[in-house]
């Protein structure tokens, strides 16, 4: 129930109706009975400055940034966490009594939801496809992991921007184009752009770059094409949604102190997914 003294977080997106973060949170604080409630804000482009002010005028006790407004809101922050310094978006902000600070809870997502799989970064070479907001916190992470990675981009520049922004972390190399003579030395190859959410997007890499010598990660969730192709060839797969659930549960435990078990949370979320599914068939 909310009452006068329920903390309230939101998310700030546009679009913002897809998203999933609302029924996640809320009934992990229904099932956990912390007295707070989430709220999705559409938050145009345009308006984004006003939204982050209204932070602390209406005193949310702290929001999700999701897209476009990762990289942008940075700048309207007071105090930004190590990794949102460097990665340069932030997707958690906090209201510590007026002071606004930004977090970066993808880069921990992406690390925590990999490790418990079972699979160890440092080490291994690993080539990133990618530059968006995802992209860089993957970066950073396996950079910090692994002190090593390649990453390539459709828009090389984009790569090559990355790469010269983070090479005092470690050693990242962009790289022009795609081959099997490149993909035969890999031993994980993570997905961090945007294609695979649309049925017919293309594939971010070709399954046939891949054998099942290859660990898959896809940053995107539910399963995507590309991932069902290559779990048929033989190779390790490992969806978005460990990602998801992760950095959800560092955002969780940075607003109220509390760190709740990745499992309510993941139980949320095939709930959700199954439920939206049975509602799809339904109404096709
Ligand atoms: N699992 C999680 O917790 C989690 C967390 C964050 C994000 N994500 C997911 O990660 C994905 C990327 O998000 P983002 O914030 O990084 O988006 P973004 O900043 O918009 O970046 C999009 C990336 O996808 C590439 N791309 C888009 N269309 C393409 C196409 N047709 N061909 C080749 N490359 C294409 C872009 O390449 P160009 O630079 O060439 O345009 C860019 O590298 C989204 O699906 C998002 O939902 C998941």
């Amino acid at each position: 129930m909310i009452t006068g003294k329920t903390k309230v977080i939101g998310i700030f997106g546009s679009p913002i109706e897809h998203t999933l973060s609302p029924v996640i949170h809320n009934e992990a604080f229904r099932v956990l009975k912390i007295d707070y409630c989430y709220v999705p804000f559409y938050v145009k482009k345009e308006n984004l400055r006003e939204a982050v002010q209204a932070i602390r005028a209406l005193s949310l006790k702290g929001v999700n940034v999701t897209v476009p407004h990762k990289e942008r809101v940075v700048e309207y922050l007071d105090e930004l966490s190590e990794e949102v310094l460097k990665i340069g978006a932030a997707n958690t902000i906090l209201n510590s009594e007026g002071i606004l600070k930004g977090f970066n809870t993808d880069v921990k997502g992406f690390i925590t939801s990999i490790k418990e799989e079972g699979v160890e970064i440092a080490g291994r070479k690993v080539l990133l496809i990618g530059a968006g907001g995802a992209a860089r916190a993957v970066a950073y992470g396996v950079l910090k992991e692994a002190g090593k990675v390649y990453i390539f981009n459709r828009t090389i520049e984009k790569a090559k921007e990355i790469e010269k922004q983070f090479n005092d972390i470690g050693e990242i190399r962009a790289l022009p184009e795609l081959s099997e003579r490149v993909t035969r030395d890999m031993e994980i190859v993570i997905n961090a752009t945007s294609l695979g959410m649309k049925r017919d997007d293309p594939y971010p890499i070709g399954p046939y770059l891949l054998n099942s010598s290859h660990i898959y990660y896809d940053v995107v969730y539910p399963q995507t094409p590309l991932m069902k192709e290559v779990k048929k060839k033989g190779c390790k797969v490992i969806g978005g949604l460990g990602m998801l659930v992760w950095q959800a549960v560092y955002a969780f435990e940075i607003w109220t102190g509390v760190r709740p078990s990745a499992e309510i949370f993941m139980k949320i979320l095939n709930k959700v997914l199954t439920n939206s599914k049975k509602f799809a068939t339904k109404h096709t």
